[in-house]
């Protein structure tokens, strides 16, 4: 399976000129590009190698012509700003039925993963188990499913954060796996890893088997860190 690689803008950058120049500069096949929603249209005029992401979904469904692949639901940010399982699952659910591959964010705090790595599973089999509510018997494209393990205080826009180890993330990854077969059915899902992802630590985390590509923040705002990612 190739690996996906995912560069998630965020709010960034301040200006079109410079979304211009790094949607240009990150155009590669097998990389998906979550430009921030005001520079969406324009980007996906720029790009004709990368696919198209949304950051999020409100209540509506993004034109057609804007060929948008993926849409990143249940990201840790819109999580802290008050979304809700049961609004991720909702949102999921539309995504899906729209025909949009959808990359759901997990991903424990710190507090729980002080507790260790098998309270950390356990709050993800929740997690998912409230996000995935009623899409086993529904005839919605699972298959247009991916997951983005993102434990929560690895993201870098977090105090003192630090990537988890490529060991503990394909561990949890791999629990992941489990529980989207074993509850779901769901086979061969793509789950990626995010948090802290730089050039320095990137082949360790995409050369493990059980890790299927990598969410990227920081590092996807500057080309040079960014194409080094995807060289590898
Ligand atoms: P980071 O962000 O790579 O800057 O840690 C990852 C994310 O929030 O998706």
């Amino acid at each position: 399976m190739p690996k996906l690689i995912v560069a998630n803008w965020k709010n960034n950058p301040k200006s079109l000129h410079e979304a211009a120049r790094l949607a240009k500069a990150t155009d590669f096949k097998g990389i998906a590009v979550a430009p921030p929603r005001i520079y969406l249209s324009s980007v996906a005029k720029l790009l004709k190698n990368a696919s198209l992401a949304r950051q999020n979904l409100e209540d509506d469904i993004p034109p057609k012509k804007l060929k948008i692949k993926y849409v990143i639901l249940g990201h840790s940010d819109y999580r802290k700003a008050g979304e809700t399982d049961a609004a991720i699952n909702k949102k999921i659910k539309l995504a899906l039925k729209h025909n949009f591959k959808v990359i759901l964010c997990v991903g424990e705090s710190k507090a729980i993963r002080r507790k260790g790595i098998p309270a950390a599973k356990r709050f993800i089999t929740t997690q998912l188990q409230k996000d995935l509510a009623g899409i086993r018997n529904s005839k919605l494209k699972i298959q247009n499913l991916a997951i983005a393990y993102e434990p929560i205080w690895a993201i870098s826009t977090e105090k003192n954060a630090k990537p988890d180890t490529p060991e503990n993330a394909a561990q949890m990854i791999k629990h992941i796996k489990k529980v989207l077969y074993t509850k779901y059915m769901i086979r061969n899902t793509k789950v990626l890893y995010g948090g802290s992802v730089t050039p320095k630590n990137a082949k360790a985390f995409l050369s493990r088997k059980e890790i299927d590509g990598a969410l990227v923040g920081r590092a996807s705002l500057k080309p040079k860190l960014f194409q080094a990612i995807i060289k590898g």
